[in-house]
């Protein structure tokens, strides 16, 4: 019945923190990530153009760079722009002889599903390896003959705090081997208006995508009296913590009970619920970061409005 299937419930007690907030992958079960991947064509979401505007570039380049002879992507979604590398790799792989596997990452069973199955017809020459896992917690990847290529696109790297960001690279770092690969996608800084617009889209796609999280929650724990309709979605720009925020406002009093927990769940009209934050980054820092955890940086992409950049670096 649940579409998310990692045990989600035992999460639920940040809900009565102050102010409540939730694990950012309960945005992602199934009618989440179909909403994410709608925000990813919006014209306000320049992130995904960005980033695969660098990958359409520098693909060839990172194949040669790496000679990966596997690919494990974390969050990999829909797999859309892992396309660009796997041709890339793929061809690179071919005409030396030798196989590629490509594993993609993702707490979301269905869309992992899916996106192996379209990825194996098109990809005949390519091992597609699935694995149902959440990035958040410690995962070995898979060994391999050849260089190993951990990836983490789409700015992901982002809805980390500091603290867990250190500790996924530390994990990133540990599970590689000296000479393996480590390519990020991150979003940078930039005008405040274009961030806000960018998680606040006229068409109200990212709006359903934050109050989805509700339909998860009433679903996931069996609540009554939960409606998404109740919550607002606010988007709002942190310059302290130089991050986007999402989150949910009670348009009125709000009384749920929450079966599988036997909990109540008491908000005001008015209380946030803070669901979601996406970083955005100083190159200088990240590389610094990235150098702090053993991953020495190779080579460094940004597109041609300097949006978004893409990492290339080595344990
Ligand atoms: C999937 C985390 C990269 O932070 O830009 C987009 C998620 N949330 N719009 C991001 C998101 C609302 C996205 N990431």
């Amino acid at each position: 019945m649940t579409t998310l299937d990692t045990g989600f419930a035992a999460d639920a007690a940040t809900l009565w923190n102050d102010p409540p907030t939730l694990p950012t992958k309960w945005l992602y079960d199934e009618r989440g990530s179909k909403l994410f991947d709608e925000i990813t064509r919006l014209p306000e979401y320049y992130p995904t153009r960005r980033e695969t505007e660098i990958l359409a570039a520098h693909s060839v380049d990172i194949a040669r760079r790496t000679d990966a002879a596997l690919v494990a992507e974390f969050g990999s979604g829909t797999s859309t722009k892992s396309r660009l590398l796997l041709t890339a790799f793929a061809h690179r792989a071919a005409l030396q002889s030798r196989s590629l596997r490509y594993v993609p990452i993702d707490v979301s069973a269905e869309i992992l599903t899916q996106s192996s199955h379209d990825l194996s017809l098109d990809y005949p020459a390519v091992s597609v390896e699935p694995l149902l896992a959440d990035f958040t917690e410690p995962l070995g990847l898979p060994s391999s003959d050849g260089p190993r290529l951990a990836v983490f696109l789409g700015g992901t790297i982002g809805n980390f705090e500091a603290a867990g960001r250190a500790e996924f690279f530390g994990r990133i770092a540990d599970g590689l081997a000296p000479g393996d690969f480590f390519l990020l996608g991150a979003d940078l800084v930039k005008d405040t208006g274009r961030l806000v617009a960018a998680y606040d889209d006229k068409a109200g796609v990212t709006a359903d995508f934050n109050r989805n999280v509700i339909e998860v929650l009433r679903v996931a724990l069996d609540a009554t009296g939960l409606y998404p309709d109740d919550f607002a979605h606010i988007a709002r720009w942190n310059p302290g913590e130089h991050r986007i925020e999402m989150w949910l406002r009670t348009r009125r009093d709000v009384d749920a009970y929450f079966a599988a927990l036997d909990r109540n769940w008491r908000l005001p009209a008015g209380a946030e619920i803070l669901t979601e934050i996406s970083t955005k980054f100083e190159v200088e820092s990240l590389e610094s970061e990235l150098r702090s955890a053993g991953l020495a940086q190779e080579a460094l992409w940004t597109d041609s409005q300097e949006d978004f950049a893409v990492i290339l670096s080595r344990r």
